[in-house]
């Protein structure tokens, strides 16, 4: 049985998980309208995992006699000036996103729940994949500058990046 303190920080990344799918839906949809097919195809991808990464913790609390709640979340910007600025700020969602996990792991050893624990080491292992991944992405756009064939190129190769959410579970 899940602790209300436990239930309770589980429900925040529920929201937290919830906010980057959607979050990334709208920087897949903003690269779409730019012209940008290969970014837009990671970023839907990318959504999609956030999906996942919620759905896996609804399943958890919904497993351990708790009850997965699902909030109402903040509408995510229409546009993100340019794709520098748009990776930028899918890095910087990720820095924030793996503070809230290690907070999260942080109050199930204040609670001593270790099957949490266990649990969540999965998302303490994804978020330095992500972490790496935005960085890997962010070094790549610094290199290309303002080379227009090389964003054309970029578009291209970040299509390898991508991978199936399915994989991960
Ligand atoms: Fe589920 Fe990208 O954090």
């Amino acid at each position: 049985m899940l602790k209300p303190k436990i239930q309770e920080a589980l429900n925040k990344q529920v929201t937290v998980e919830a906010q980057s799918s959607q979050i990334y839906l709208a920087m897949a949809s903003w690269a779409e309208t730019q012209g940008f097919e290969g970014v837009s195809q990671f970023m839907y991808a990318h959504s999609d995992e956030e999906r996942m990464h919620m759905l896996k913790l609804v399943k958890f609390i919904n497993e351990r006699g708790g009850h997965a709640i699902i909030s109402p979340l903040a509408a995510p910007p229409v546009s993100f000036g340019s794709f520098k600025e748009m990776f930028q700020e899918l890095f910087n969602h990720e820095v924030a996103v793996s503070e809230s996990i290690n907070d999260l792991v942080d109050i199930c050893l204040q609670e001593k729940d270790y099957a949490t624990h266990n649990f969540l080491q999965w998302y303490v292992s994804e978020q330095i994949e992500e972490e790496a991944l935005a960085r890997n992405i962010l070094d790549k756009i610094s290199l290309i500058g303002d080379d227009k064939s090389g964003f054309y190129l970029f578009d291209n190769d970040i299509k390898q990046l991508i991978t199936a959410p399915e994989e991960e579970v």
